[in-house]
């Protein structure tokens, strides 16, 4: 991925400014791209990530290109605990304005193979995750309202031949049902909720099936257009739905696949 000053520098602009954001999962990937984005424009982040190197990795290249404040926070967010963790370092902010749930784990097997341990690991990375961040920074959310923004996919809405994604089908189900009702208990409280739902994007993680001709066969034979998707096409739509351009949209799923699954 290239987070160079020249690239974040192209992200540059006032559309969070004023808003406070918690982004978990900031280490790499989606999240990582969505945290940047969101100090350029303008809002203060906090970002959240097991992963304690890679949070420094991020700092180092948000100082470097010059963006706005991101505190970074190590946590396991399967725990209790860790989400606790990050909720008292948000709870230094006067208010939590948008929570991005990035961070999750999960573990590709066919049914016939996958152990138990697999699908409840799968399940405790992408629902636990979701649940217990949402539940730590909710009481910070409700005085003044915000919004929450989900990960949902493309898998949640239609099954893939080449990719064994039993669990991560049944997490991500779980993501997209669990925002609405979000929505719903968050309305009164001006709280609103989305998921977005992404195609196969580009991510250091993801890199590794490029080599897998099986699966990126499949993948391109679904693109309506010509290119894979990346953290920054995802990053504009979760800028979107954190301002108050938004203001009137929340329960929704938004899909972010070239098409993929639109046929
Ligand atoms: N990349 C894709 O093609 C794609 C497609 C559909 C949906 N999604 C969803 O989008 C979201 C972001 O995906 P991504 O591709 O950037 O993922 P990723 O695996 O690249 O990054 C996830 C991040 O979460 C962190 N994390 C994992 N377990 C954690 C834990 N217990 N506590 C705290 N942090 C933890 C990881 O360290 C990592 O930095 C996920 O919910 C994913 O399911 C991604």
């Amino acid at each position: 991925m290239d987070y160079s000053p020249d690239t974040i520098g192209g992200w540059v602009g006032n559309r969070l400014h004023g808003k406070t954001a918690v982004v978990t999962g900031a280490g790499r990937g989606i999240g990582k791209g969505i945290a940047l984005m969101f100090a350029a424009q303008g809002a203060r982040v906090i970002a959240c990530d097991i992963n304690a190197d890679a949070l420094c990795q991020l700092q180092d290249e948000a100082d470097a290109a010059g963006i706005g404040e991101i505190v970074t926070v190590a946590a396991d967010l399967t725990g209790e605990e860790g989400a606790a963790h990050l909720a008292d370092a948000a709870s230094a902010l006067p208010v939590v304005s948008i929570l991005v749930n990035a961070a999750a784990i999960a573990v590709f097997d066919w049914i016939d193979s996958m152990p138990f341990s697999a699908w409840r690991k799968t399940l405790a990375g992408e629902l636990d995750t979701v649940f217990l961040v949402t539940k730590a920074i909710w009481p910070l959310m409700k005085a003044r309202g915000g919004s929450i923004v989900n990960f949902s996919s493309a898998n949640a809405h239609v099954a893939l031949d080449t990719l064994p994604a039993i669990a991560h089908c049944a997490g991500k189900g779980g993501v997209l049902a669990m925002t609405r009702q979000l929505a719903m208990e968050g309305g009164p409280h001006g709280i609103r909720a989305n998921s977005i739902a992404p195609g196969f994007t580009l991510t250091e993680e993801t890199e590794r099936h490029l080599n897998n001709e099986a699966m990126m066969k499949s993948v391109r034979a679904k693109l309506m257009i010509d290119h894979l998707g990346m953290p920054q096409d995802i990053g504009w739509l979760a800028v979107y739905l954190g301002s108050e351009e938004s203001r009137y949209v929340t329960g929704a799923d938004f899909s972010i696949d070239g098409g993929a699954t639109a046929w």
